[in-house]
C-alpha cells in the first residue's frame, strides 16, 4: 500500500488539507493522526470491515476493544445507550481532553470495535487536527495508538512512519504530542467510577467529581492470576523497547549510586547501557548513554518524553536501559504504570 504523508501545523491549520484523508475515512480507509496524548490509527468506528484493518495493521489481539473518538459533545448520544450523571459531569469538566469514558454501548457500535463487550470507550480529543478530521469525516473514528502492538506508543510522526509506512492510507503529521501517555480510561458503568488506565487526567482531579473514584488496584502490579486488570488492553506486555528495561526506585541519592554500580557491572560484561535520568540527575552518572526525560519538578515533561526516549534507546542499540523511578502521585501514576510495563515489572527498590 502506498502511504501518503501530509504534514500539518495545529496552530495555523489549513483545513482543506484534511479533506482527502477525511473522505478516505468514509470510504473505509486507515488514517494516522496526531492527538494531545499519542498518535492514533483511525478508521470509521461504525464500519466493521474498516476496523478489522486496524487490528491487522497493528497486529493487535482481537479481544482488545478500541476507543471511539468524537469531535463534539452531541456526537456521543447515538453511540451509547445511557449517560449517567457522573459521566456528564466528567465530560463537562475534562472534554475535550485526555479522558476516555467507558459507557454502555448502543447497537450501532460493531462488535469488532468493542471486542464484543457490552460497553464502549468514548473520547473527545483536544488536538485540533484530530477534531477537524473527525468533523470532516462525519463519522466517529475508532483509534488505538499508532504503534505496532507491544511497542511504545508514537508521540512523534517519525515513529508512526517507522511502524506503519505501507500499512495505512494516510499519515497526518503534526507537532510532538504534549502529554505523551495515552488517555485516562474511566469505567463509568460502575459506581464509584474506576480508573482502568491512568493518564493526564489524574485521580486527584477525578476525586473532585466523584470523591470515591479509585484506580483499578490490579494495574500497577504484574498481571497474574490474582491480579487481572479490568481493561482488556492492560494485561498485555506493552510499551516495550527492544532493550531490557530495569527500574531503580526509592531515595534519589541511593538510586543514582545503585545505577552507577549496576552500570559498571554491565559495562564490564560488554553490554551497552542506557540511563533514563532527569534534568536534576543527568550529570551524576559516571558512564553509559545518559538521556534526561525532563525536570522532576514538571511531571508532564517526563510523560511527554517517556515513550520517545524509550524508542530512541533502540536506535542507539543499547542492551539494557536503567531508569530512575518516580513518585506515584498526579501524572506520576501514569508514568510509573507505563514504565513498569515497559520493564516487564522488573523494579528494584533502594
Ligand atoms: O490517548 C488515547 O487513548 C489514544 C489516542 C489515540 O486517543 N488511544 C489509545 O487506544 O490509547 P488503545 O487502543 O491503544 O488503548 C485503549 C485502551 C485499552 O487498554 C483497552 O483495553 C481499553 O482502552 N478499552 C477500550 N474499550 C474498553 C471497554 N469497553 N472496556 C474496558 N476497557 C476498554
Ligand atoms: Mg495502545
Amino acid at each position: 500500500m502506498n502511504t501518503k504523508i501530509i504534514m500539518l501545523k495545529e496552530g495555523s491549520l489549513d483545513k482543506s488539507m484534511i479533506k482527502e484523508p477525511a473522505e478516505s475515512i468514509k470510504k473505509g480507509k486507515l488514517v494516522i493522526f496526531p492527538t494531545e496524548t499519542v498518535y492514533g490509527l483511525g478508521a470509521n468506528a461504525l464500519d466493521s470491515d474498516a476496523v478489522k484493518k486496524i487490528f491487522e495493521a497493528k497486529g493487535r489481539p482481537q479481544d482488545n476493544p478500541l476507543i471511539v473518538h468524537i469531535s463534539d459533545f452531541d456526537e456521543i448520544e447515538p453511540l451509547v445507550s445511557s449517560i449517567p450523571d457522573v459521566a456528564r459531569k466528567l465530560m463537562n469538566e475534562f472534554w475535550p481532553g485526555p479522558m476516555t469514558m467507558i459507557l454502555p454501548k448502543a447497537n450501532i457500535i460493531p462488535d469488532t470495535t468493542s471486542a464484543s463487550l457490552p460497553s464502549v470507550g468514548i473520547r473527545m480529543p483536544s488536538n485540533i487536527v484530530a477534531r477537524e478530521l473527525i468533523k470532516q469525516a462525519g463519522v466517529p473514528i475508532a483509534a488505538p495508538s499508532a504503534n505496532i502492538s507491544g511497542r511504545p506508543s508514537p508521540t512523534d510522526v517519525e515513529r508512526c512512519i517507522e511502524d506503519m509506512d505501507g500499512k495505512v492510507d494516510y499519515i497526518l503529521g503534526g507537532e510532538m504530542c504534549d502529554i505523551g501517555v495515552e488517555s485516562t480510561v474511566i469505567d463509568c458503568t460502575v459506581d464509584p467510577i474506576c480508573v482502568l488506565r491512568p493518564g493526564g487526567i489524574t485521580i486527584e482531579m477525578l476525586k473532585r467529581i466523584d470523591k470515591n473514584a479509585y484506580i483499578d488496584p490490579a494495574i500497577m502490579k504484574k498481571p497474574g492470576k490474582d491480579f487481572k486488570p479490568k481493561a482488556p488492553g492492560m494485561k498485555y506486555r506493552h510499551y516495550a523497547p527492544k532493550a531490557h528495561v530495569k527500574i531503580i526506585n526509592g531515595d534519589l541519592q541511593k538510586t543514582i549510586a545503585k545505577i552507577n554500580e549496576m552500570m559498571q557491572n554491565y559495562i564490564d560484561g560488554n553490554k551497552k547501557v542506557g540511563v533514563m535520568a532527569t534534568d536534576e540527575t543527568k550529570l551524576l552518572y559516571n558512564n553509559g548513554l545518559v538521556k534526561s526525560l525532563g525536570s522532576r519538578k514538571d511531571m508532564l515533561s517526563i510523560s511527554k518524553n517517556l515513550f520517545e526516549t524509550l524508542r530512541s534507546f533502540d536506535d542507539d542499540n543499547v542492551d539494557i536501559i536503567l531508569s530512575e523511578g518516580f513518585e506515584e502521585i498526579g501524572v506520576g501514576v501514569a508514568v510509573m504504570n507505563r514504565l513498569k510495563k515497559s520493564a516487564g515489572f522488573d523494579i528494584l527498590t533502594v
